[in-house]
């Protein structure tokens, strides 16, 4: 074997050696560098004579062609390999469940609220707000509650600073929208004109010392209020009724109105219902407090108590949340556990 295939066939074996680029090119040198072999060669072309210097140029060039394929075959070689690991590090599996971005939707209660809107809507009701950071005379004292009154107790409201408490009900908002409408009508009013009806609903949290699987801190109310020249205690039994019926989708069934105490109606009424059927058949369920607004408490709102009359109930939805939806424990409505809360959606 000639001197030159001697080069060719060392550089093909350095090459193939090189397992990295970096190595490749130090090998490369070897061969094809300032000082490396062929460079060397062409070099010793020097000494010879003219005519031998041709064929010899010639021969050379033709080794260092090859020697450039095969530096370009390695080169193309380790890319190739480089490329295979990096697209099996990279590799998609198809097949994998796609990554989705989480839904989100109405928690129950909020459902409960929207449906309870609906249903009162239905019936001519209008929705009102109020804050729930309140003051002492309309969540107590303008409600014709006493001084003295227990619910006035730290144990069972939290106050805040400046003579401000945490509304323990949506009561208070009986007397600021009836307020409101009052002065909206006044001219009316003092004129003998008939004011229009007051019927109104008024969702929202209210908070209380509270807390076990039937009590939570902060919880939900919902009032209704329906003032007007001739309302009667049957006018709240009927809509009541109604609002359950629908509420529950259930015609069948039953409700109590069982004659209890609040400062601010007067005769007053717990509300419990009885499902006909079902695992919750046969138990009677409180869900409203109600009655025929107090005198004091009209007389408050800007109305003559002898020409004016009317009712109010105060319901819990978190509790008509639990009772449609088969929960036991109200607390699990305010952990936001998504694991709970999904299954609503
Ligand atoms: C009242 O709060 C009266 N303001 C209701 C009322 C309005 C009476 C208008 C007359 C006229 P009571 O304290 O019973 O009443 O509460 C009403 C409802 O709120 C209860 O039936 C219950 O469903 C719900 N509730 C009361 N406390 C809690 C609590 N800590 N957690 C969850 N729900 C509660
Ligand atoms: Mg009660």
């Amino acid at each position: 074997m000639n001197e030159l295939n001697v080069v060719v066939d060392s550089a093909k074996a350095a090459f193939e050696q090189a397992s990295t680029p970096a190595a490749l090119e130090n090998a490369k040198a070897m061969f094809l560098g300032k000082s490396g072999r062929i460079t060397e060669l062409m070099k010793g072309m020097a000494a010879l004579p003219v005519d031998e210097k041709k064929s010899r140029g010639a021969a050379i060039n033709i080794a260092k062609q090859a020697i450039e394929a095969a530096l370009n075959g390695r080169r193309q070689a380790l890319a190739d390999a480089e490329l295979q690991v990096q697209l099996q590090a990279e590799a998609l599996d198809v097949t994998l469940p796609g990554r989705q971005r989480g839904q989100g939707g109405l928690h129950p209660v909020s459902l409960t609220l929207e449906r309870i809107e609906a249903i009162f809507g239905s019936m001519g009701f209008d929705v009102a707000e109020g804050p729930e950071i309140e003051a002492d005379w309309f969540n107590f004292t303008a409600l014709n509650t006493p001084e003295d009154h227990p619910a006035r107790s730290m144990h069972d409201t939290f106050y805040v600073e400046g003579g401000y408490l945490l509304r323990t009900h949506t009561s208070p908002v009986q007397v600021r929208h009836a307020v409101q409408h009052v002065k909206k009508h006044r001219a009316l009013i003092d004129s003998g004109g008939a004011m229009p009806e007051i019927r109104v609903i008024v969702p929202g949290r209210t908070y209380r010392v509270d807390s076990d699987a039937t009590h939570s801190p902060m919880f939900h109310q919902c009032e209704g209020l329906w003032i007007g020249e001739n309302m009667s205690f049957k006018d709240l039994k009927v809509v009541f009724t109604d609002f359950c019926r629908t509420f529950f989708e259930n015609d069948d069934l039953v409700l109590r109105f069982r004659p209890s105490f609040f400062p601010f109606t007067e005769p007053s009424a717990e509300i419990d219902i009885q499902f006909p059927s079902g695992p919750l058949a046969g138990r009677w369920l409180e869900v409203a407090g109600s009655g025929q607004v107090h005198p004091n408490v009209v007389r408050n709102m800007g109305l003559d108590p002898e020409k004016y009359i009317g009712f109010a109930f105060g319901m819990g939805p978190d509790r008509l949340t639990m009772l449609r939806y088969g929960v036991n424990d109200l607390r699990l409505f305010f952990d936001g556990d998504i694991r709970f809360l999904s299954q609503f959606q």
